[in-house]
């Protein structure tokens, strides 16, 4: 049975997309765990950086909308992905009205938790239903932070709306961590703030 994770922060450019890609080679390369990966952001940076080039005929828009199931895309032996398309930017509306929207990717995702250790979805930046649908569909959410002035600026409301999906759509949700990116020791500034996250997150 996989373990799925989301890597979520509705701040951009706090190291989502990279930390997925690092996350998910070192995991099916090193650890020789069998990965997928499932771009949920329709800047699909995720699916470019790992080389899935053109319009995908099996994306995760297709399959939110309902016209097939996943079909994962092959990158290297047991690393596999669900690419995105920038129409999945529409998605949001598209689907606003559906009965059980949030539970559409969890539905999707349930066939396939057998065939992978681990399932990373990188999600967008924001807090609307393509990342309420990650999350409602994981067992971990890890959250990057950058160690800059604000970093924990925000991170109230992420916080809140994992406790509200915890409470209403999916009670095996839990915190897997917080991480920094982005980090230089050199800086006093990155010093500071990582021991602050440190504090705040303390367990
Ligand atoms: N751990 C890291 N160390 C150094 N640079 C990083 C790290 N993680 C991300 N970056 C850089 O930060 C920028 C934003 O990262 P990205 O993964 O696209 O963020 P997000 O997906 O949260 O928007 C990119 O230029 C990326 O190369
Ligand atoms: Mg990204």
């Amino acid at each position: 049975m996989s373990k799925v994770i989301s890597l979520s922060n509705h701040k951009g450019g706090v190291g989502k997309t990279t930390s997925t890609v690092n996350i998910s080679v070192g995991l099916s390369r090193m650890l020789h765990k069998r990965v997928l990966v499932i771009d949920m952001d329709p800047q699909a940076n995720l699916t470019q950086s790992l080389g899935v080039e053109g319009n995908p005929q099996h994306n995760i828009y297709g399959a939110l909308t309902g016209s097939y199931a996943l079909h994962p895309i092959i990158i290297e032996e047991n690393l596999h992905i669900i690419p995105a398309t920038l129409d999945l930017s529409g998605a949001e509306v598209e689907l606003s009205a559906e009965t059980g929207r949030e539970f559409i990717l969890r539905e999707l995702i349930d066939p396939l938790r057998n065939q992978y250790d681990y399932i990373l979805i990188d999600t967008p930046p924001s807090l609307g239903l393509l990342t309420v649908n990650a999350l409602t569909a994981s067992d971990h959410i890890y959250i990057p932070l950058q160690a800059q002035y604000l970093a924990l600026q925000g991170l109230t409301k992420l916080l809140e709306v994992v406790e509200r999906i915890r409470k209403r759509l999916n009670r095996h949700l839990s915190l897997g961590g917080v991480f920094i990116t982005q980090y230089d020791q050199r800086k006093v500034l990155n010093r500071e703030i990582a021991q602050t996250i440190r504090e705040a997150f303390q367990r």
